[in-house]
Formats: structure tokens, C-alpha cells, sequence
């Protein structure tokens, strides 16, 4: 795999397609073994943009009806974090009295998750975890449990797979490291 530039910025491949692929599948196992034989329909809340990729690769590998439910917050400005949650769009749908899985692409400093809790309560979620692709431990600074991870990572900035650098870098298959 080769380097890729990205505006002003290196990255080098960090984590291949099939790592990945290989994280969530046993990921889905553990969300499966909770949830399967479930009696109500679960939401799936794909935190845009960057939890689309995964969101899609995850639910193709659950085995429980759940129902698909997006919001987009955003905090990150280059490659670091604002401090700030925007919230850029909200719920697609009522989650009153439903169970959701939140399914973030990285949970960094936490506060995205923060705020994803209170939003959730606002709207009366019976109860809520939290599924992630990617977190990072030694940024993380919250009490809120982490219940799903598919893959843990130091603490540097990484694009690919869903996630980007102002925008771009999302397509990308394979996950990739800022190159300094
Ligand atoms: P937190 O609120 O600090 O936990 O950050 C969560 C959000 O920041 C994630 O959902 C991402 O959108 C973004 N983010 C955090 N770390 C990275 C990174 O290394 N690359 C790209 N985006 C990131
Ligand atoms: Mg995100």
C-alpha cells in the first residue's frame, strides 16, 4: 500500500481493509449475542458522516431487525477537535421509548458521546449504547462506558474508511496515519 496526500498533509496505510472487515465482523458477533432473539426493534444511530461506512459494513452482520436512524454532529476542524459539538442535523426519526445503538466511527475526547447521551435522553431513548469502529483510550477523558469496540488506536490522527480530513479522505478502504 502507498502513501496518500491529502491537501497539505501525508498519511502512510495504518490498517488494512481486511483488519477492518475482521474487527467489525467480531464486533457484530458481540452485538449479536445481546441483541439476537430480541422483542422490539432496536435503532441503529449512524453518527454522519463519518459513521457511514461502517454503519453499512456492521448491519449487514447483525442478526435482529433494527431500524436505521442517522444524526450528524460535528466537532473536528483539520485534525484536531474544537471542543465544540454542532449539532448539523438532528434525528431522522422519534426514538421515544426505544433501545438505540449508537454507532460512531471514533470516539477521541468523548464529548461527541456526551452530547450524543444527552440528545438521546432529551428524546425519551429507553436506553442507549455505545458501538464504535475506532477509539482512542489515552484521549478519552469521560465516565461513559464504551459497550462495542472494534479496534483501539493511539493517539494520532487517522483518515479512511468513513473518516476524513476537512472531508476528504472518507472513501478511502484502508485506514491511514498522519505521516509526520
Ligand atoms: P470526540 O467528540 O472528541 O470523541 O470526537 C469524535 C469525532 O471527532 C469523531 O466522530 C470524528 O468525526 C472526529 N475525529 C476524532 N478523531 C479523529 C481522527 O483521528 N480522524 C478523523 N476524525 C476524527
Ligand atoms: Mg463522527
Amino acid at each position: 500500500m502507498e502513501k496518500v496526500r491529502l491537501y497539505d498533509k501525508t498519511f502512510r496505510p495504518f490498517i488494512p481493509n481486511e483488519k477492518i472487515m475482521d474487527s467489525i465482523a467480531k464486533t457484530a458477533e458481540k452485538i449479536n449475542a445481546d441483541f439476537r432473539g430480541c422483542e422490539d426493534i432496536p435503532i441503529l444511530l449512524c453518527v454522519l458522516n463519518g459513521s457511514i461506512m461502517f454503519t453499512a459494513e456492521l448491519m449487514q452482520m447483525l442478526e435482529f431487525n433494527c431500524e436505521l436512524v442517522s444524526i450528524k454532529l460535528t466537532s473536528y476542524e483539520g485534525t484536531g477537535s474544537t471542543g465544540h459539538v454542532k449539532q448539523a442535523m438532528g434525528l431522522t426519526a422519534d426514538i421515544r421509548g426505544r433501545r438505540v445503538i449508537i454507532v460512531e466511527d471514533i470516539v477521541d475526547t468523548g464529548n461527541t458521546i456526551v452530547e450524543l447521551k444527552r440528545i438521546l435522553e432529551e428524546h425519551g431513548a429507553a436506553e442507549s449504547k455505545v458501538c464504535t469502529m475506532l477509539f482512542k483510550p489515552d484521549s478519552y477523558t469521560k465516565d461513559i462506558p464504551i459497550d462495542y469496540v472494534a479496534m483501539e488506536i493511539p493517539n494520532d490522527f487517522i483518515v479512511g474508511f468513513g473518516l476524513d480530513y476537512n472531508e476528504i479522505g472518507r472513501s478511502l478502504r484502508d485506514i491511514y496515519i498522519l505521516d509526520e
